[in-house]
């Protein structure tokens, strides 16, 4: 059990007082996070110069603090200014430490060089993180692995997957195939399997992608024949690659075809190919806040909010993060 911050113990931690502060981009979960950790949200002015250019000030005091930032990085690029300029905030007003919280980590999909002339995007917004002046990064079910290594400073990578575990679990499919929508899930979709039961089989799609956005799903590699599906992905943009990735399991006979994707971007007419689609279920997570009118019935909402707030916890506490996951 992890010991609450209280008035009691703020002053003994060597990382001086935990404060937590959040940018405009998902403040429900950032009150959820504070709310868990008994703490007021940081005050500071998020506003607009009539130009539309961001204006920041952080209202209370910061120095010698162990400062949180909470703010998912998904589009417009405002989301990421909004983050460095508090950092940047923060800095200069002399916090001891630094922590940039991104649930989730936008422009990670271009992380490696592999055509000519294409940016490392995800290189460029660590290093614009790290040059704003974040000592740390808490993150969540990032794109790829290796984007962890993209930072010269600590990073601590979250994952969703017990929260999700925990739902599916609930659920009590008997006859489950894990699937992984491409060959880069598949670790993700193996450490899935692994915990939902001794011997609960995996699927891979051989997925081609002729263009950005474009999906042409190929194979299913393994039997789903007459059983229960679980497509395992981190994020769904579109839609397409989830809605033809059921397509193709029911062609090879599977039975309910369930979804789990961390980070709900939802973009263009994703929430009408979902409702359109096979899916029966899609289980997501509250890193980005969902509008009213971008849901539907077949998606459910899981918090990352406790995962979080522990994580922040220990890390302030100078504790292990990676026994969240034991
Ligand atoms: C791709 O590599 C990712 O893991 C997701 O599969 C992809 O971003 C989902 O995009 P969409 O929903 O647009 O197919």
């Amino acid at each position: 059990m992890i010991k609450p911050v209280t008035s009691k113990w703020k002053r003994y931690y060597m990382n001086g007082e935990l404060k937590i502060f959040s940018g405009s981009a998902n403040q429900p979960l950032a009150r959820e996070i504070s709310g868990k950790l008994r703490l007021k949200l940081g005050d500071c002015l998020i506003d607009r110069f009539s130009d539309g250019e961001i204006r920041i000030k952080i209202n209370e005091n910061v120095r010698g603090t162990d400062t949180f930032i909470i703010q998912p990085t998904f589009p417009p690029a405002d989301n990421l200014m909004e983050l460095l300029m508090l950092i940047d905030a923060a800095r200069r007003a002399s916090a001891r430490r630094i922590t940039a919280v991104i649930p989730y980590f936008g422009y990670s999909r271009q992380e490696r060089k592999d055509q000519p002339r294409v940016p490392i995007s995800a290189k460029l917004v660590a290093n614009l993180i790290t040059t704003a002046g974040a000592d740390r990064v808490l993150t969540l079910d990032l794109h790829a692995e290796a984007i962890q290594g993209f930072f010269d400073i600590p990073v601590d990578h979250l994952y969703a997957m017990p929260v999700i575990i925990d739902y599916i679990s609930r659920l009590k499919l008997r006859d489950l195939v894990v699937v992984a929508p491409d060959t880069g899930g598949a670790n993700r979709a193996r450490a899935f399997a692994k915990r939902l039961g001794p011997n609960v089989p995996l699927a891979f799609i051989d997925k081609r992608r002729p263009m950005a956005n474009q999906v042409e799903v190929l194979n299913v590699v393994g039997d789903v024949s007459g059983k229960h599906c679980l497509i395992v992905d981190d994020i769904l943009d579109t839609g397409r690659t989830l809605t033809k990735v059921a397509e193709i399991l029911k062609k090879n006979g599977a039975r309910d075809i369930y979804a789990s994707a961390t980070h709900p971007v939802l973009s263009g007419n994703a929430v009408e190919c979902l409702e359109r689609s096979s899916i029966k279920r899609l289980v997501t997570t509250n890193t980005i806040p969902l509008a009213a009118n971008r849901t539907c019935p077949k998606v459910v909402v899981l918090s990352i909010a406790r995962l979080l707030s522990d994580a922040i916890n220990r890390i302030h506490n100078e504790k292990s993060v990676s026994s969240l996951f034991v």
